[in-house]
């Protein structure tokens, strides 16, 4: 176990596999950005096993692949089976956006996943589409067939924003409590654009939470933390439904129970995402021919006690380019 200058112990390695993704949701990706990595300094598997490798070794047991969109590359299925395959793992998880959820679900099952995780912002299609660019129909087909495939966990990630999604939540909840699964809710971050081009949608979870309570009870589930990550979650007694906040923005020591680092696609570690730090373990690992537990050290050496974001942190890259 390795714990960081903070005393949390870090073991959970969020590795983003690619920047591309099929949607262009507008939080995550700026207008008509080009700033995509070259295909060769895209890790490449045996890369990203080593790195995952030696991440075990040096007590990490949480895995997840994100991207941009991790599914739309095409040795997303190897890859995650050679990283169950470490002796190290105890879980592995997809972060997702869904649309090519519905052909790889089983395959990702067999090789080895145990949780997925679906952005759905919405139901409604108008609405889903001006977020993400995207088409909200192939998106539930592919939640279907996660569903259907048996992971120990499916559970859907909403950004709630003003003026944009406000009326999807109750519909959102409905959905997932009527299949069994947690939906969380993520306040809107201003890891893509500068705060204020979206500022006026930011809807606090505090906020949320007032609105539900109008509704029914929330009673705090102190001990369901499907995932291990940093939601809080309740359980919404009118609906049966599992709701977990992740008020990054507003809940105070919220980094204090942080347990992770994430690997960007070209091979990067960020020991936060509201902090410009970055870590290179790439190149020392293509030029040197060094091992990656160097930086993976040096990451939790460096992970600063909490993110930046009261203080006017502006983004150096977007979210699709630091993984999700
Ligand atoms: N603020 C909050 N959440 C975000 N995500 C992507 N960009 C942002 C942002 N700016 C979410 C996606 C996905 C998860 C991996 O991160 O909706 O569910
Ligand atoms: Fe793609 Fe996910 Fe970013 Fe949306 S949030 S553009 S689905 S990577």
């Amino acid at each position: 176990m390795t714990a960081d200058p903070f005393g949390r112990v870090v073991d959970y390695l969020r590795i983003s596999v690619t920047d591309r993704c099929d949607e262009r949701c507008l939080y995550c990706m700026p207008k008509g950005y080009r700033g995509w990595a070259r295909r060769a300094d895209h890790m490449t598997a045996d890369e990203i096993v080593r790195v995952a490798d030696a991440a075990t070794r040096m007590g990490f047991r949480k895995f997840r692949l994100t991207g941009g969109e991790p599914l739309v590359r095409e040795d997303i299925v190897e890859i995650a089976r050679r990283i169950w395959d470490l002796p190290g793992a105890q879980t592995l998880g997809i972060s997702t956006n869904g649309t090519r959820l519905a052909p790889l679900a089983q395959d990702l099952k067999r090789a080895g996943v145990r949780s997925i995780n679906v952005s759905l912002d919405a139901l409604d299609g108008d609405v889903y589409r001006r977020i993400t660019g995207g088409s909200v129909e192939r998106v539930l087909d592919g939640i279907d067939a996660a569903l259907a495939a048996g992971f120990e966990v499916v559970k859907l990630n909403c950004v709630l924003m003003r003026g944009f999604n406000e009326g999807e939540y109750l519909p959102l909840i409905e959905f997932a409590a009527a299949r069994g699964m947690p939906i969380r809710f993520i306040e809107l971050m201003p890891v893509s654009r500068a705060g204020e081009v979206l500022g006026p949608a930011f809807l606090s979870i505090g906020e949320l939470m007032g609105r539900l309570e109008v509704r029914g009870t929330l009673t705090p589930l102190p001990d369901f933390r499907p995932g291990h990550g940093p939601a809080k979650y309740y359980a919404f007694g009118p609906l049966g439904a599992r709701i977990g906040f992740i008020g990054a923005m507003t809940t105070p020591h919220f980094c204090g129970t942080c347990n992770k680092l994430r690997l960007t696609a070209d091979g990067r570690l960020r020991p936060c995402l509201g902090r410009h730090g970055e870590i290179d373990l790439l190149r020392p690992m293509r030029v040197g021919g060094s091992g990656p537990e160097d930086a993976l050290r040096d990451a939790i050496e460096n992970k600063p006690e909490d993110h930046g974001f009261s203080q006017c942190y502006q983004p150096d890259r977007p979210m699709t380019a630091i993984g999700g």
